[in-house]
């Protein structure tokens, strides 16, 4: 009987990635995905460290297998990703019953310690070496690359896929755990992202984003070439059955001018803009380590609008970070206010150790403070993104169309069947190039047609995060 597994993710892009490779690999191996734990006898659980929050959330849950472990004693249970390179044997003592402990460079070797903890029922741990326990080739090396082959049936999505194109991180920002459980940066090699895509586009998938902890430092030198972001676009856009590039996380000071033309002028690239920029006063920057101004990364939105004036840009906050004063919080409100983003992701500050900030500063913001630093920002930048999203009611979009609308499939528990005849429409859900989401009705015999297209919609209403449309016959 083969085994069934099942994984729960949390945290970012990359985490989401490495589960769905993850699970490839594991099927090719033989395992068998399962929808939710109980029916699982392996059960993952790929972690996120960048802030506490998540950790304790991974941690109680594992507290509440152990009943669950008793009653099955030959079930197995796996901590992999940053959660696991961080806290390494740590995990084994807060969570006897945890089997296999594996960092996110260490994932290469999952389905062979799965079989081998089936087998021999050792527990098995497997980490890349600390960023100050080797030279740094060894270091670099300790992180293996994992580029298993894309299963089509995993995956949130089938006409749209992520792919890595570069590993770890070299900013070191004083806040961030990243630089040390994700590894130095690695840029991988052209011809090997250029393979991936075409076996995806042979799939039939659409839409690829471009994933890495900081995408615009992407560089790759080979016969006298030095390939960069830039570079990557004008291969993928000679790929057939590709039709929309992304790209995600930016650093400002990565965004040159050549990248932002090459936004422009290669057709197939999305003016979608993620480039965090954290804080709007030049004095956390300065704690924050970033290595750019905030009048900088106003003179950068500036070129993006001057470029690409339907730029759509991104930004993540961090609010309460160590010594945060009214005043320079107030310059992060006043840069909200500047960029006119689209959408801003916005975190409390969370005291990782290890980092800088944790061993420089004292986390004196006090909770109460942060959280209302946080609803305060949010509420700025949600009046901001209702504006944004005003403008578009009465243009025509063109939205790749996902599927039907998940409060609709819930309702009507619609995701593999098709919905009754009594009813006449059914609500899809798909997004633009700008990465805006709009929600339509189709008629529901029609519906399955319009699923993984390319359609133009009129917008007519729009709420702070969703736009409402209608298909243009
Ligand atoms: N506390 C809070 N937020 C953090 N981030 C990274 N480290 C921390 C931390 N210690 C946020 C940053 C980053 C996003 C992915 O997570 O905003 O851009
Ligand atoms: Fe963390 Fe900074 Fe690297 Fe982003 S750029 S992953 S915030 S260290």
């Amino acid at each position: 009987m083969p085994l069934n597994f099942y994984i729960e993710t949390v945290g970012c892009q990359m985490n989401v990635l490495d589960s769905e490779l993850a699970a490839a690999s594991l099927m090719e191996a033989g395992y068998q995905p399962v929808s939710a734990k109980r029916y699982a006898d392996v059960i993952l659980f790929n972690t996120c460290s960048v802030r506490q929050h998540a950790e304790d959330k991974v941690y109680s849950e594992l507290g509440r297998l152990k009943h669950w472990k008793d009653q099955k004693p030959d079930a197995i249970i796996a901590v992999m990703g940053c959660m696991a390179q961080k806290d390494k044997e740590t995990i084994f003592r807060r969570a006897p019953h945890v089997d296999i402990v594996l960092g996110p460079g260490q994932l290469r070797q999952l389905p062979e310690i799965v079989k081998s903890v089936e087998k021999k029922r050792e527990k098995r741990l497997e980490i890349s070496l600390d960023r100050i326990d080797g030279k740094q080739s060894d270091v670099r090396e300790s992180f293996q690359q994992f580029n298993p082959q894309r299963n089509l049936r995993v995956g949130s999505n089938p006409y749209q896929a992520m792919v890595r194109i570069m590993f770890g991180c070299d900013k070191f920002c004083s806040y961030c755990i990243v630089p040390s459980v994700r590894g130095p940066e690695q840029s991988r090699p052209p011809r090997e992202i250029e393979a991936e895509i075409r076996q995806l586009a042979d799939q039939g998938r659409l839409e690829v984003t471009l994933i890495g902890q900081t995408v615009n430092s992407y560089r790759y030198s080979e016969g006298g070439k030095t390939w960069r972001l830039q570079d990557l676009f004008a291969m993928i856009q000679e790929i057939d059955g590709i039709r929309r590039i992304r790209f995600v996380t930016n650093y400002p000071t990565g965004m040159t001018d050549e990248l932002l033309q090459a936004v422009r002028d290669i057709p197939k690239v999305t003016p979608f803009l993620h480039i965090p920029v954290q804080s709007g006063s030049n004095s956390v920057l300065r704690r924050m380590k970033r290595r750019y101004t905030a009048e900088e990364y106003r003179d950068l939105l500036d070129r993006i609008y001057a470029t690409i004036p339907d730029a759509a840009v991104t930004s993540d906050f961090i609010v309460g970070f160590c010594g945060e004063t009214d005043e320079e919080f107030q310059q992060t409100v006043d840069l909200v206010k500047y960029g006119r983003f689209k959408n801003s992701f916005i975190f409390k500050y969370s005291v990782r150790p290890g980092t800088k900030a944790a061993e420089l500063f004292q986390d004196d913001v006090p909770d109460s403070v942060k959280r209302k630093r946080n609803n305060e920002l949010l509420a700025v930048q949600n009046a901001i993104s209702m504006e944004l999203n005003r403008e578009f009611i009465g243009k025509t979009v063109e939205i790749l169309v996902e599927g039907i609308s998940k409060t609709a499939a819930k309702s009507c528990d619609l995701l593999q069947i098709d919905p009754p005849p009594s009813q006449l429409s059914v609500q899809l859900t798909g997004h633009t190039p700008c990465d805006r989401i709009v929600v339509f009705d189709a008629a529901s015999e029609q519906h399955r047609q319009l699923i993984g297209r390319i359609l133009p919609a009129t917008i007519t209403h729009a709420a702070p995060f969703t736009l409402f449309g209608k298909l243009i016959e």
